[in-house]
């Protein structure tokens, strides 16, 4: 007889452990309804197909040149303008620049790996087969996002860096979380709207041309997520009352919050290099009143999507344009 061993891997800087909390169920009624949602699902999983690209084909990977330039335009670098930025020899800035970038880009491919598991616990939760097709599409999806962001990294000779302590949060949480709703809120409304808008700001940031090819063809991804998951929410929440709708619009809306963009990585690096701490805050401070727009671009996609699915109201409303300053 085999004996079959379960794997447990030890919890290290380099991998997490999460339970599995939830329930899944088979669906033995392939045609689950004929409503708009699914006739919605079986659209997008049939989009997905046409669109299907890959990593290694699709992508023009360069030789290992990256490095000689800068890895985005100064108006995108928060450490543009300080002096003791400034004041270094060109490669050592080219090195902080790098460095900063990695750490932004594998935020970027953390957040992948959080949407490629919770793609793949929809496909044994979601009420219908139609949605299932979606979530396994999606998975696919993801799959290809992290490979891309992966290999990206890999190409500029870069080191992946671990993730932020929110984003680690959050994964741990939204992966246990028993509801299926919350996995969907979180992954295709809250994570995928603020990566649209960050995105869509570095694909316009002065990248490298393989980062700006492979987030054009994320970005056609992304939305065709984002498009299932208001579509399908809009739909559950239609029969929820008031107060159940304002508690799934603070949840999202915490989070955001939480995962709110702050200066931890620039001031690790600082540290690393012995800046001034106290003035480095002061010159993301003023960076931040001087280019509001940043901000705003990350909570507009978010409020739009919000809206979408009948969880915006006055009192959400109010906390976001607070939060944002306007
Ligand atoms: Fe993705
Ligand atoms: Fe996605």
């Amino acid at each position: 007889m085999i004996k079959s061993e379960i794997f447990v891997p030890d919890e290290t800087e380099f991998s997490q452990i999460f339970n599995n909390s939830f329930n899944g169920f088979l669906l033995w009624n392939y045609h689950t309804n004929s409503s708009q949602e699914s006739f919605s699902c079986i659209r997008l999983v049939s989009l997905a197909e046409k669109k299907r690209w890959s990593p290694y084909l699709d992508i023009d990977w360069p030789p290992d040149t990256l490095g000689s330039r800068f890895p985005c335009a100064d108006y995108a670098d928060p450490f543009a303008g300080f002096d003791q930025y400034e004041k270094l020899s060109r490669p050592d800035r080219l090195r902080v620049a790098w460095q900063r970038h990695a750490m932004e880009i594998s935020e970027l491919l953390h957040g992948e790996q959080l949407a490629l598991m919770c793609a793949s616990q929809l496909i044994s939760m979601m009420p219908c087969m139609e949605s299932r097709l979606f979530a396994s599409t999606q998975v696919a999806d993801e799959a290809r996002h992290v490979e891309f962001f992966r290999r990206y990294l890999a190409s500029a000779g870069l080191d992946i860096c671990g993730p932020s302590p929110a984003l680690r949060h959050l994964t741990v949480d939204t992966l246990q979380d028993p509801r299926w709703e919350i996995k969907l809120l979180i992954c295709q409304i809250l994570i995928e709207s603020l990566a649209l808008a960050q995105f869509s700001h570095l694909a316009q940031a002065g990248v490298p041309p393989t980062l700006k090819q492979g987030l054009r063809r994320i970005m056609d991804d992304e939305a065709r997520h984002v498009r299932f998951g208001t579509d399908y929410l809009k739909s559950l929440f239609r029969s929820h009352n008031a107060e159940q709708l304002t508690g799934y619009g603070n949840y999202v809306i915490d989070k955001a919050f939480e995962l709110a963009p702050s200066d931890n990585q620039c001031l690790a690096i600082a540290r690393d290099h012995q800046w001034d701490i106290h003035k480095l805050r002061q010159h993301l401070r003023q960076q931040r009143i001087g280019r509001p727009e940043l901000i705003r671009q990350r909570f507009r996609q978010l409020s739009i999507n919000i809206k979408a699915i009948g969880l915006m109201n006055a009192s959400i409303e109010e906390r976001i344009m607070r939060f944002t300053g306007t």
